[in-house]
Formats: C-alpha cells, structure tokens, sequence
C-alpha cells in the first residue's frame, strides 16, 4: 500500500523531504526544472488536473522523470488562458451568446496571455527546448498616442510629445530649485554644476536651463530638402500634462521589469507554447473532460470526471498535480483539508476584458504607428496594435483590455454594447476611423468557462503568504498544487512554469520516499 508522503509524515513532512532532496526552489537564478531523484517515477502514477500551462510543464517533467501520467482537460485544446483565436473559432461565455471569430485566414487574437519579457527564463527554456520561434513584440512606442480628455480636449498627443515634454518640464522645476538654492542642503556645490549639466542633456533645456521644447517631440512641418522650412512641434507645458491621473503609470509602463519596452510573443500566436507541449504529450491528455470529484483513497487519488453525453470516467492515481485555477476548483468535490479548502475558496480572481478587431493598418498607413500601445482615458484604455505583418493590409487591434473595477461592468454588457463601447474608444484615438473596425470579438474572462476569471487578483492588499497558502504549498497528501495563483509573479506564463516545477518537486518527494 502506497501512501502519500504528506499524509504518513504530517503537513510539513513533504517540504522537509523536498528540501532533503534539494528540490525546493531557491530564491535567486533560474536553474530550470527540479531534477528527479533516481528512478522516482518508475511505476508510479500521476493524474494532472488541467491542460494549462501549469498541468501542461508538469505533466511533461514527470513524464521525462518515468511517471506515468493522465491530463484531464476539460476543453478540447490545450493551453487554458493561452488562447489564440482564430477565423472560424467558437468564443464562449457563461453569459452571452457564442462569437464565431470571422478574422481572414493569417490574422489572430491572443485574447489571454500576449506577450513575454526577456526575463522569464522559464518561458524562454521551454521555447528553446521545443523550437518555438519568438519574435519581437513592441510594447512601448514613441509613435503611439495618448488621449485624455483633460490634456488639450482630447486632442491625441504623440507618445514622445508626453514623455519629452513631461522630462523636461520636470527638469527646468528642477534646474530653478537648484537654482534657488533650494537643494544647497542635499547636495555640494559641484554636485549642483553636475547635475544641472545632467538636466540640461536629460530634459533638454535650453539657455538659462528654461525647457522650450526639442526635436525630440517630433516635426509640426518636417523637413526636406536644405533650405525649405521646417519646425518642430510646440512643447506643452507640464502643468497641462500632469492633468490625467493615469499618465504617470503608462508613462512608466515599460520601466516596470516584466513590461519592457520590447517584448516577445511567438510567430503567428502565443498558443504556439501550449501546443507544443500538447503535440508531445498527445497519448497522455484527455480532452472534452470535466473533473468534478477527486479524492484521497488508500492508495492515492480517485479523480471522477464527466463528459459530453452524459458519459463520466475515474482515474485512479499514486498522485495528482491539481493545476486548475482556483475559481474552478472550488466547484470540484473535494476532500481537502480544511486549511487548503479555505485557500481554495477565498482566492479571489480577477475580472478582464479583450475586444479584437479587424482592420486596415490605417493606424501604420496613417499615423505610422508600427506595433506598441496608445492610452486612451476610456473604460477600453487603449488601442494595442499587432507586431505582425507590419505594412500587410490588414491587422487586428485590440481595441480594449480592461481589469476588474472597468471589466466586470464592460462585461455586464450585450456584446453589442461591448463592441461600440470599443469602437468609439478606438475613435478617440484615431478620430473617423473607428468605421473601419470590423468583425470583432469580446472576451470577458470572468465568464469564461474553465477559467472562470482571468488571474488570481494582483491586488497590493491581497496577502497571499498566508497559512491557508503555505498549505497548498506543501501539498495535500498525494495532491501538490500549481498554477499561476501560487507565485508572486502574477498574471504570467512564468508563474505557471514556477509553481508546476514546485508541484513537481513534492511529487518527487512523494515518489522518493513513500
Ligand atoms: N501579464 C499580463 C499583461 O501583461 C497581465 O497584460
């Protein structure tokens, strides 16, 4: 008889075994999946609850490591929130009418996770392990637009416009307070020299240190050939610019580490990723299977699941990696114990928002806006145009992507209503052609079957070192967790590949020393 490792040596025997064998994650370099001990899978059993990229990383190390493992997914894809959409897909809601996306033949949507930065190392291994091409995806572009009704009426603004105004508007304020003598305190009189010359280089300033403007902000008439007129744009004062309240943070989006200015996403659609796992793990996923009971047994796990047709299935197992988002699993009977129940249940999930278009590049054609993001101070915040088939004539833009205080009101709306609100946010920013958006599609991950939210909530007042969390960490009994609700890095692929390596690491220790 085969116990799980937790349940003979009590909650906190399964990390003390893992750290034993080395296989708990250090803070620090990345230095891939946790290596199996010895022969820890050889006869043994693994059922992985959902084929997202949680169960899809466990589901293939523990093969790697000689388990014999069982996906059950209950979609007919892989991926879970790695969606692509495509022409002819069905997009389903708990609570509008089913969307069949009309995009042309070579146009997709990425309506869940969409883009990558350089620093998920756990991302870029796999994509190196299964040969699954990258390319770049702007995220930051100067040639992008922001638009605010309280800067200039709404007029839209060239993203260097904002960006090198604000600089040096703040730099002059600065110059005059050393200038003052306002800093004489904080600083030596050759670090005030140093720093002015650093103003004056940085924000651009002119005679006197005054800020009045640059070629930086792009030409009103621009230039061409020696001797014909030209002139840049007039700078806008900086007391216009700090007028939205929202500018601060989207002028800093691509400061922020997991934002960078160049992203990537892989060629021709993110569920390039789940796929390739899924195409290795063909014998091994079930899909079109809903999972509705699992519990512990004498020797293990019993997961029930029903499917179409009112046919249901077991699957009996040494262990399960329990990889569904925790606004599913809480309708899965389970017999979890009290601690990791209560995560289950409180862990609350965020609400988002996506609508995708298509249409012609009039945003390349006419604006010259090759990739990137405006800001627009509308409940659809932005216009996200596509890093693909630049100067092709036809792209999808997301003309939406909104998170849970604007997304579960959008939701709440007819898909209609959902897709004017888009279009003439769209229209904001590249005022009369918001006609040109055509067949659309909303996503509302709230609402989306098997997902049933679209992250586990990012909120700063959301503890999520909690002893219910250290629970589920450790594992219940023959059942380790994972998902991107487990990691601090948040509403990322790389939170999903870190906690599936953490679940994989309890299941070796299981394995090793049941
Ligand atoms: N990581 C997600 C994004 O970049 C939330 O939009």
């Amino acid at each position: 008889m085969v116990l799980g490792f937790a349940r003979i040596a009590g909650i906190s025997g399964a990390m003390a075994a893992m750290q034993g064998l080395g296989l708990v994650a250090e803070a620090g370099v990345y230095t891939g999946p946790p290596k199996p001990p010895g022969s820890a899978g050889r006869g043994k059993k693994v059922v992985v609850l959902g084929a997202g990229i949680a169960g899809l990383v466990s589901a293939w190390e523990l093969r790697k490591a000689g388990f014999d493992v069982t996906v059950l997914e209950a979609r007919h894809r892989p991926g879970g929130r790695v969606w692509t959409v495509r022409g002819g897909d069905v997009m389903t809601h708990d609570h509008l009418p089913a969307q069949r996306v009309g995009f042309d033949a070579g146009h997709f949507f990425n309506a869940g996770a969409a883009r990558i930065p350089a620093c998920h190392h756990g991302v870029h291994d796999y994509c190196r392990e299964f040969g699954v091409p990258l390319e770049v995806q702007v995220n930051v572009n100067a040639d992008a637009r922001y638009v605010s009704a309280n800067v200039r009426n709404g007029l839209p603004l060239e993203d260097r416009q904002v960006r090198h105004d604000v600089r040096g508007g703040v730099s002059e304020l600065l110059a005059k307070a050393i200038n003052k003598g306002a800093l004489d305190e904080e600083l030596t009189a050759l670090d005030r020299e140093r720093l002015l010359d650093f103003l004056t280089q940085y924000g651009a300033l002119g005679e006197g240190y005054a800020y009045t403007g640059s070629d930086r902000l792009g030409y009103e008439v621009e230039p061409t050939v020696h001797g014909a007129p030209f002139s840049i744009r007039k700078p806008i004062p900086l007391t216009e610019l700090i007028q939205d309240p929202n500018w601060a943070f989207q002028l800093t989006f691509g400061d922020q580490l997991y934002q960078q200015t160049a992203m990537l996403h892989p060629v021709g659609g993110m569920d390039a990723i789940p796929y390739a796992f899924a195409g290795r793990l063909k014998s091994e996923i079930k899909y079109g299977v809903q999972v509705t009971h699992m519990k512990r047994t004498e020797t293990g796990v019993r997961v029930l699941y029903s499917q179409k047709d009112g046919l249901a299935g077991t699957v009996d197992a040494d262990y399960a990696v329990c990889a569904l988002p925790f606004s599913v699993l809480k309708s899965v009977k389970c017999d979890f114990s009290a601690p990791v129940q209560a995560a289950v249940n409180n862990m609350v999930f965020d609400a988002s928002c996506k609508v995708a278009w298509q249409a012609p590049r009039f945003w390349e054609t006419e604006d010259r806006i090759y990739g990137g993001i405006s800001n627009v101070d509308s409940r659809c915040n932005m216009a996200w145009y596509p890093s693909y088939g630049f100067d092709m004539k036809e792209g999808v833009l997301v003309g939406c992507y909104n998170f849970t205080g604007q997304a579960e009101p959008f939701a709440a709306q007819s898909l209609k209503a959902q897709f004017e609100e888009s279009r003439a946010s769209v229209d904001r920013i590249h005022p009369g052609k918001g006609r040109l958006l055509a067949r659309p599609v909303a996503v509302n991950w709230a609402h989306v079957p098997h997902s049933m939210g679209a992250w586990a909530t990012e909120s700063p007042d959301t503890d999520h070192n909690t002893p219910e969390i250290r629970a589920v960490l450790e594992g219940d009994g023959p059942i380790a967790f994972a998902g991107q609700h487990l990691s601090p890095l948040g509403a990322w692929m790389e939170a999903a590949i870190r906690s599936a390596h953490h679940a994989i690491a309890g299941i070796y220790a299981r394995a090793s020393t049941a």
